[in-house]
Parts: structure tokens; C-alpha cells; sequence
């Protein structure tokens, strides 16, 4: 059969899925199914500050060298993941003393010497993560309490010098509806784009369910489009309630279905990416209790329903 990874590059978009560093290690089977499936991974944890960043004065690149290699070797492309986020962030950042300068200054070594190493092989970058609440205001957290609202366009602008040929995203959940987070999500990229500060798209992470309906998808992407930059599903997964029924799997299908039609149906949306492919290794279960099943394969990397209703629609 044909892959995902095959599909979709005939229609012009990528295909891709998170990759955990452990499996990608530690387990053939899952290595060689994301390697065959998909054109292209983001590091599920590997490139976030918990992990790349041990100390102050260490980088730690062992996993997401990993990756990154995996992918070269793969004729993968690679969705760097995250510079700049409120969570995952290690203790001696959030509880050090730092002047304000101090702190502009460790961020923007961090971005800048990140981007530098990977420039030429990690094409596509979620600069900023999860910047807004729901109800559209900015979202509390170490980096806007500390440097203050500033600090977003600032880090689109380090990561640009640093790699000026990367592709730099602003990447969100929980605005693939219509409503007041979509609405300053939309206000927020059309400043920076007014104030000329190098953002390049916008990512639509798309942690949904199985009762997601996701039909105001197209139209939402679309509108970020008229914004001139592209648009791009980055963290697809659809949780049904566990344990798994015919009918959990169905609509589940549907819904994976419907998000990969309406990026199909978006001229600038150039691609879709699952945050994990296999059952035996997905974020979802410990994250919210009584769900599960979220993704494509099954815990032995057999495919479900959504596989086929994805590659059908490809
Ligand atoms: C999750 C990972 O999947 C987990 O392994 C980790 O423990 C926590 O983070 N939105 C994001 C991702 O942007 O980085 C998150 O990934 C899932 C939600």
C-alpha cells in the first residue's frame, strides 16, 4: 500500500507525526513505521527547554541530534518544537535571580544558538507556543511576566537572524473554532505582521475528540491566509473515551477525515502533523484520565479506521 507520506506529496502537502526520542531509540518497530508513513517529524519533547537545557551554560543536544539525523537520513523534513513556551521550563531559569536584561539575554542566546545548529536541516520552527488564554488575552506565564508582552515579536526576530532561510510559526490550541481565541490569535499575527516582524505561519495544534466537529476549519485557515503566511495542522490527535468501541473509532475517523479535507481544501496549508502516530506511545492517556486511542496506528502498529479514512482522503 501506499504511505501517508506518499499521498500526501501528491497532493502537495506533508504528512508528519511527533517522534519521541525514547521510542525512536529504543523501539524498531515504532522507528521504522514513522521513518515509511511520514515526510516529516517534530520532536515531541526534545527540543523543549526542560530537555535541551540541563544548565545555564549547557546545551543539552543529545535527542534532538537524534531526531534530526534520523530525519536527514530519512529525507524527512524537520518542525523544530518550541523556542519559547510557559511549560517545560527548568528550575534554575524560572527560580534564578535575573535582571530583566540578563533574562533578554539568556532567551536570546538560547533561540539563536538552537536555530544556528540545526539551520539548513530543521526548515520549519513553532517559535512561540500557546501565547493566549481562551478568552483571547495573553496567557500568564514565566516570559510575559518577566519581559512583558514584547517578548514574542523578539523571539520571531532572533530566530529569523539566526536562520534567515527558516520558516517560523506561531503555534496555538484551541483555535480551530470560531470564537474569541481564534479572533486575537487572528489581531496578534496581523500586528506582528504590521510592526514587519518575521512570521512566516500560523499552526493550529488540533488536540480535539472524537465529538469535535471541526467543519469552521477551512474557513479559519483560510482567513490566517489573508494574512500572507502559510497555515499548518501541528499537533493532530483526536481521544475517544477508553476502553474503545466500534462507534469511539468511527467517529473518530471522521474527525481526522474532516481536518485533513480542510487542509487539503486550503491552498496554504502545507501540511499535517500528528502528535504521535502509535497508541503504545501517545500523550493523551496520562494527560486526560478516561480517554485514550488518539492516534492512527493501534498498540501494535496495525492501522485503525482513521488511518484509512486519512488515507483515503489524501
Ligand atoms: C506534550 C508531550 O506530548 C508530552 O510528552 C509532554 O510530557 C508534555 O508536552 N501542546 C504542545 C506540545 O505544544 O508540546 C505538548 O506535548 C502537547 C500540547
Amino acid at each position: 500500500t501506499v504511505s501517508l507520506r506518499e499521498l500526501a506529496q501528491s497532493r502537495g502537502i506533508a504528512f508528519g507525526s511527533a517522534v519521541s526520542a525514547a521510542s525512536l531509540a529504543g523501539d524498531a518497530s515504532y522507528a521504522r513505521t514513522l521513518g515509511s508513513e511520514f515526510g516529516v517529524v517534530t520532536p515531541e519533547d526534545a527540543m523543549k527547554w526542560a530537555v535541551l537545557r540541563p544548565a545555564r551554560d549547557t546545551f543539552r543536544w543529545g535527542d534532538a541530534d537524534a531526531i534530526v539525523d534520523a530525519a536527514v537520513a530519512n529525507g524527512q523534513g524537520v518542525r523544530g518544537h518550541t523556542l519559547v513556551w510557559h511549560s517545560s521550563l527548568p528550575a534554575w531559569l524560572t527560580g534564578g535571580s535575573f535582571t530583566t536584561t540578563e533574562l533578554r539575554d539568556v532567551l536570546k542566546e538560547h533561540v539563536q544558538t538552537t536555530v544556528r545548529r540545526y539551520a539548513g536541516r530543521v526548515k520549519f520552527w513553532d517559535v512561540a507556543n500557546e501565547v493566549l488564554n481562551n478568552d483571547g488575552s495573553p496567557r500568564a506565564g514565566f516570559w510575559l511576566e518577566r519581559l512583558g508582552e514584547e517578548y514574542i515579536a523578539d523571539v520571531f526576530r532572533w530566530a529569523h537572524e539566526a536562520d534567515p532561510a527558516a520558516v517560523l510559526y506561531l503555534n496555538e490550541y484551541g483555535a480551530e473554532t470560531h470564537g474569541p481565541k481564534a479572533d486575537a490569535l487572528y489581531a496578534l499575527v496581523r500586528s506582528l505582521k504590521e510592526q514587519g516582524v518575521p512570521i512566516h505561519g500560523v499552526g493550529l495544534q488540533a488536540h480535539l475528540t472524537g465529538s469535535s466537529r471541526p467543519d469552521q476549519l477551512p474557513a479559519l485557515l483560510r482567513r490566517f491566509t489573508g494574512l500572507d503566511v502559510d497555515v499548518a495542522v501541528t499537533e493532530l490527535d483526536v481521544r475517544i473515551p477508553v476502553p474503545v468501541t466500534p462507534a469511539g473509532l468511527a467517529s473518530q475517523a471522521e474527525v481526522y477525515r474532516q481536518v485533513t479535507a480542510a487542509c487539503l481544501a486550503v491552498a496554504r496549508c502545507v501540511s499535517i502533523t500528528v502528535w504521535g502516530f502509535t497508541d503504545r506511545r501517545s500523550w493523551i492517556g496520562a494527560t486526560y484520565p478516561g480517554w485514550g486511542a488518539a492516534t492512527l496506528f493501534d498498540d501494535d502498529l496495525a492501522t485503525k479506521p482513521a488511518y484509512r479514512s486519512v488515507a483515503d482522503v489524501l
